[in-house]
Parts: C-alpha cells; structure tokens; sequence
C-alpha cells in the first residue's frame, strides 16, 4: 500500500470556490391566477430550485438560459440583494447577506454592471463626477488624485480624458457601457457581475465590449460572472458555463466542452437553435416553456425533451457530477463525444 504525504494529498484538495450555491430556491409569492378580483389568494412561484453551482475564483462564467429560467433572480442571489427562500449561498465560505452586512468590503468587492446601463447613470451628472462617485464611497483614492484616477478608468474602458467632462446623454449605446464598466471598476473589484451587459449592441459594438471585458478580466485576475442569453457571447467571453432551465441550473462544465458535446438535450437544444454566433436565442426549441407556477412533474424538461423515457415524468433530476469539471441534472445524458 502506498502512503500519501502531506504535500501529495494537499494536491488533491479542491480550491474554496468563491460562490457556492447549495440548494437554494428562491419562491415569489404571487397572485393566484383567475382568483377573484377581491381574492387575496397566492401561489408559490419557483424562480429557483434546488441550485447548486460553484463559480472558482478567477474564472469567467457564463450564466445562459432563456427568459423566465431564473437568471436576474440569481443574480440578485449572488450579490445579496436577495434572501433566498431556502438553501445556503455562500462567499468565501459565509452567508453572503452577512458578508453584505458587516462591511462595506462586500459591496468593494463585487461590482455589478447593470443590463439598463444609461438607466443606472444619473443624467444630470458628469461622466467624471459618476465616475468619482464610488472612488469618493470606497474611499479609494484623495481628493487631489481623483482626476487622475477617473482618467486612467476611462482611458481602460476606452473612452477619451475629454469624456469626463460629458453627460450621459452625448454618449452612445457603447460609450455608456464603457462608462458603467469603468465605474463598476472604480471600486477595486475582485468580482464584475454583468447581467446582459452587451445586450441590444449593434454586432461590432457588443464584439469591441467583449473583447474589452475579456482583456480586463485577464490582466486584472476578475472573477467574472456574465449573464446572457447568447451562446455566441459565452462561448467567446467565458471560461465556464452554466445552462439554466426553469429556475435550475441543468448543465455546467468548461464552456467549449458544453458547446462542443452536450450533455443535457437542453443543451443541445440551445446549441443547434444557434448555427451562427451572436445570434440571440428567441425561439430554440418547439412548444412552450411551462409556467414556473404549474412545473411539469418528474423532469421539468420532460415536455419538450426529444430523449425523454418513461422514468423521466416520475424523477426529478438533480445536478450531478458527470466528470471531473462537468454536472449534468438528466437521468439519461447524451452521450459524449
Ligand atoms: N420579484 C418577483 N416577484 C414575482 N415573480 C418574479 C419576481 N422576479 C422574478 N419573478 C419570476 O421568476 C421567474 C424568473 O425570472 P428572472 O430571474 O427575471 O428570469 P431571467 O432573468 O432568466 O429572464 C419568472 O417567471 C419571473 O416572472
Ligand atoms: S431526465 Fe429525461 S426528460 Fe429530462 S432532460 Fe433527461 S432525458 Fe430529457
Ligand atoms: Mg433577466
């Protein structure tokens, strides 16, 4: 028998990851629907179930599913503007809401660039002046060096010294993005969150974004947590994927491997629906996604799954391991190549 030593056995232990979701689910109470006028009758909605996802410090993941499968309520999770109704999510191994709690070092370090980019600046400001906002909060840098910070922010995103003195009305679509990641920068992060960031961009616009995104999450060791509905804008941007379905995470694993020889037929649902990159996904599959008010029972795919058997309406498929670097939630995965 042999006998492993320390250092060996050290080699073997995962590092912490700096997410992790462990079951949580998240239910919105909602109006009953066809209840009386008067009825103050609700139903549980399940935005999320039973999640579980692990995201590696330094990693660029890609949080891909329709619209309705969850992905903005995970968000919300992730950045602990939202309690989960059940479950555990964690940062750096502690609750996140206590993590936002006590401190402003949660806030500092995970920055958020929001979908509604121009909606999140305030118009009557200048681009330097929000710039400077969170370097005033974060208390990042004096007074007198200010300028010079909010000038080296902007000439990272792109945009020209002369911006600062702008508003964000005399921006276009992409310069205002620019601006809404260079404040999102300002703060020092170690995690950018962007929640459809490139989103309707003209073609050449979102690929100079992404290309911007990538090279910052390169040279400043980001961890980046990318939510898209475009497979094209995964595949170039992340590392990593995450394939949403109904409030559940069905597939994760290194983004080519996904794309290359999915596992789930969810995945490979949304891979053939989209032969050409940067094509949004608006209609990838026949038939209707259900209502997270009335989920199908067994598998919550099995209504629109071309492999489904008969087990498939009785179990509920949880995520599971399928290799070293790849979970599946299917009871009959595809294959791999
Ligand atoms: N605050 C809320 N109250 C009730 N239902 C919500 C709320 N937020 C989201 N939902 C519902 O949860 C589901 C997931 O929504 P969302 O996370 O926005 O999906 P996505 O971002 O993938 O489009 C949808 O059915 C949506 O209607
Ligand atoms: S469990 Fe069955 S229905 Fe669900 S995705 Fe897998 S094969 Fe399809
Ligand atoms: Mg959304």
């Amino acid at each position: 028998m042999t006998v492993q030593t320390l250092a060996e056995t050290n080699t073997t232990v995962p590092e912490q990851p700096i997410f992790e979701l462990i079951e949580v689910e998240q239910v919105f109470e909602v109006p009953k629907p066809g209840r009386p006028i008067f009825s103050r009758e609700t139903v549980g909605l399940r935005a999320l179930d039973g999640v579980r996802l692990n995201i590696r410090k330094g990693t660029s993941l890609a949080v891909v599913g329709e619209s309705g499968s969850g992905k903005s309520t995970l968000l919300r999770v992730l950045l602990g503007l939202d309690r989960p109704s059940g479950g555990r999510a964690l940062y750096n191994s502690k609750p996140i809401l206590e993590g936002r709690a006590t401190g402003i070092d949660f806030a500092r370090d995970v920055a958020m660039v929001y979908q509604d980019a121009r909606g999140s600046l305030d118009p009557r400001m200048t681009i330097g002046a929000l710039i400077a906002e969170p370097l005033r909060h974060f208390n990042i840098v004096s007074r007198e060096d200010e300028a010079s910070r909010v000038a080296q922010l902007l000439d990272r995103v792109g945009l020209p010294a002369d911006a600062a003195e702008r508003y964000p009305s005399g921006l276009s679509g992409g310069q205002v993005r620019r601006v809404a990641i260079a404040r999102a920068l300002a703060s020092e992060p170690t995690v950018l969150v962007a929640d459809e960031a490139v989103s309707g961009l003209d073609v050449s616009t979102q690929a100079q974004l992404l290309i911007l995104l990538q090279s910052l999450q390169r040279d400043m060791g980001l961890t980046l947590i990318f939510i898209t509905h475009d497979l094209g804008v995964a595949s170039f941007l992340c590392e990593e994927i995450a394939i949403m379905y109904l409030g559940r995470i069905v597939e994760t694993g290194p983004t080519d491997a996904v794309l290359n020889a999915p596992a789930h037929p969810y995945s490979a649902a949304l891979r053939a629906a989209a032969p050409q990159f940067f094509e949004p996904l608006s209609e990838p599959l026949s038939g209707e996604i259900p209502s997270p008010l009335n989920l199908p029972e067994g598998c919550r795919f099995s209504t629109r799954c071309a492999s489904a058997q008969n087990d498939c309406r009785l179990k509920d498929p949880q995520l599971g391991k399928l290799s070293l670097q790849r979970a599946v939630a299917c009871l009959h995965p595809l294959a791999l190549k």
